[in-house]
Order: structure tokens, then C-alpha cells, then sequence
């Protein structure tokens, strides 16, 4: 399935998460605007407000199509290294989903710890270089361009690991409930989930807390981004949700799964969590 023939419902109906056609409005506006706007400021707010999740998550994707030259390198970025032992204790299966894979940077890592991986990314690019690296190195690896919301994949997986923070990247808990659900269908009876979230402190300053009740009034007043929590906003070109201290324990409850493993990596400010959904 190519991104461009993919469609996902989201909040407020169909939309199409292609990297394709023209952006919304309002995510032009909103572009517009945080261009013009300081970090956290009213203009930056404003424009947070003013999304709907499907902008938020058709600008998230479309920012990936600027990185690739970022993504072609050999990086040495990999807390998954300092995971391995301890997923191995919940799962021996060796076979491996890498959800949201980009160019197979964590897929690599995976491959050479000895499992067999299958990657999913919507960015067609992306793809390209993750098949390109994979086919230098040897890895035990193949990648699938699809939107991992509507991804139909032709086998279960013993791990469906989720590309580091990027849980915290889609916009509303309906729709990292929805994530939680189709990485769920996609692994074995007793096959296990990694998702992981920031250790960055809560947003809570005086500073955030205007951004977001300026975010939360222009949501109300266009109609755009009315499902926003505290703790949402916008850092760099992404939205990011910051959790409260167990806010996502709660979240994970709620949405019927349970923690395994809980595993922080300091050096990379990063916490994962093994999931395995509830029977
Ligand atoms: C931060 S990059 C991660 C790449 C890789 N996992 C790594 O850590 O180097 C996030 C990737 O998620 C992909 N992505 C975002 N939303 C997606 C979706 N709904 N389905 C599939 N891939 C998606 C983007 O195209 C991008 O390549």
C-alpha cells in the first residue's frame, strides 16, 4: 500500500495521511504562524490551536520528507542496545515489527542482536534508504511502505517495537490508543509491544500554562484542535505530549494494556515500557 492510497479515520472523519496534495488551510496558517512566533508564545499557541489531529498528523509525516538527508548516516544513536537484554526476557521469539522504521537505523540494531525484522514506514523515501542499507549490511530484514494506522501485514510478530518517542507524537490518547491497537493486531498471543516516552520534565511552567489556554481558546473559537490536553504543544516542527507522572500508567490502563518492563535510559533521557495487551 503506498501513502498516497491510504487513507485513516481520525477524529473528525477520513483523512488522507499522503505526503501528496495540498495541505490544509489551517495547517497552512498554522505553518505560517509558528514561522513567525517564538517557542511557547501566543503566535506558536495560536497555531497549535488551530490544528486538527489529521493536519498535525500530515505535517509530522511531511517533515520526515525534508529529513532524509539526516537519516542517511551511519548514527550512533541506539538506546534499543540498552534494551535488548531485558526484552529477551519477556519474549524469546525473534521475529520483529519496527513500526515507524524510517531508514532501518533501529532495525539495524535488531537485525544484528539476531532478530528478523520487518519494517513499516509511510515515507516512501525513507523506505528506499532503509532497503538500500539493508541490502549493504546483509541484514534479515524487509520494509513496507504503508501508514501503520491501516497497515494489513501478511504475519504476526513475537515484538512490535515503536520508533523511539514516538508514541508521544500523535495528537490525541484516541489516536495512540489506536496506534496501541493495530501494532497489538500485528503481534503473536504472547508477543509484547515497546513504545517509549520522553523523561522530560511535565510542562508546567507559568510559560506553558498561557500557551496552553491560548491554545485551548483558539481551539474552541475555530473549531480546530478541541480534543488538546494539558501537556500538549508543539517542540520544534512536532507535536509532543509531555506526561505527568503517571499519566501514561493511566493511559496504558485505560487502554487495556500491561506494563512488563519499565526500562529508562538516562544517557538518552528515554523511558520504555513493555507492553503485552490484556486478555
Ligand atoms: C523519527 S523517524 C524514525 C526513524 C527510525 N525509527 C529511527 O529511529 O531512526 C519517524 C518515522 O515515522 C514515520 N511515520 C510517521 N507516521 C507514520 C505512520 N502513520 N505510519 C508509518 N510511518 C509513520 C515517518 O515517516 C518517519 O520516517
Amino acid at each position: 500500500m503506498s501513502a498516497s492510497e491510504t487513507t485513516q479515520t481520525v477524529g473528525d472523519g477520513a483523512v488522507s495521511v499522503s505526503s501528496r496534495g495540498a495541505l490544509t488551510l489551517r495547517a497552512r496558517i498554522a505553518t505560517r504562524l509558528r514561522k513567525w512566533g517564538s517557542t511557547h508564545g501566543v503566535l506558536d499557541a495560536v497555531a497549535l490551536g488551530l490544528l486538527r489531529p489529521p493536519d498535525i498528523l500530515e505535517l509530522l509525516i511531511r517533515s520526515y520528507a525534508y529529513q532524509l538527508s539526516d537519516y542517511d548516516c551511519d548514527d550512533p544513536f541506539s538506546p534499543e542496545r540498552q534494551i535488548l537484554s531485558r526484552l529477551a526476557e519477556h519474549t524469546s521469539g525473534r521475529s520483529l515489527l519496527s513500526v515507524f522504521c524510517g531508514a532501518g537505523r533501529d532495525a539495524g540494531i535488531f537485525c544484528e542482536a539476531g532478530y528478523r525484522v520487518v519494517g513499516v514506514d509511510v515515507q516512501p523515501g525513507m523506505i528506499g534508504l532503509a532497503r538500500r542499507k539493508a541490502e549493504a549490511a546483509g541484514w534479515d530484514a524487509e520494509f513496507i511502505e504503508a501508514d501503520m494506522y491501516a497497515a494489513s501485514l501478511p504475519e504476526r510478530y513475537d515484538v512490535a517495537y515503536l520508533s523511539p518517542v514516538m508514541y508521544a507524537t500523535q495528537p490525541t490518547r484516541a489516536l495512540r490508543r489506536r496506534l496501541l491497537d493495530a501494532m497489538a493486531s500485528h503481534v503473536k498471543p504472547d508477543g509484547v509491544i515497546v513504545i517509549s516516552a520522553r523523561t522530560a520534565p511535565p510542562s508546567d511552567d507559568a510559560r506553558y500554562r498561557r500557551y496552553y489556554r491560548v491554545a485551548r481558546l483558539t481551539a474552541t473559537l475555530t473549531a480546530g484542535f478541541r480534543q488538546i490536553v494539558y501537556g500538549d504543544r508543539c517542540d520544534g516542527t512536532f507535536f509532543v505530549h509531555h506526561y505527568r507522572p503517571g499519566e501514561l500508567e493511566r493511559e496504558l490502563d485505560v487502554a487495556g494494556f500491561d506494563i512488563l518492563d519499565d526500562i529508562t535510559v538516562d544517557r538518552h533521557a528515554i523511558r520504555f515500557l513493555i507492553l503485552r495487551p490484556r486478555a
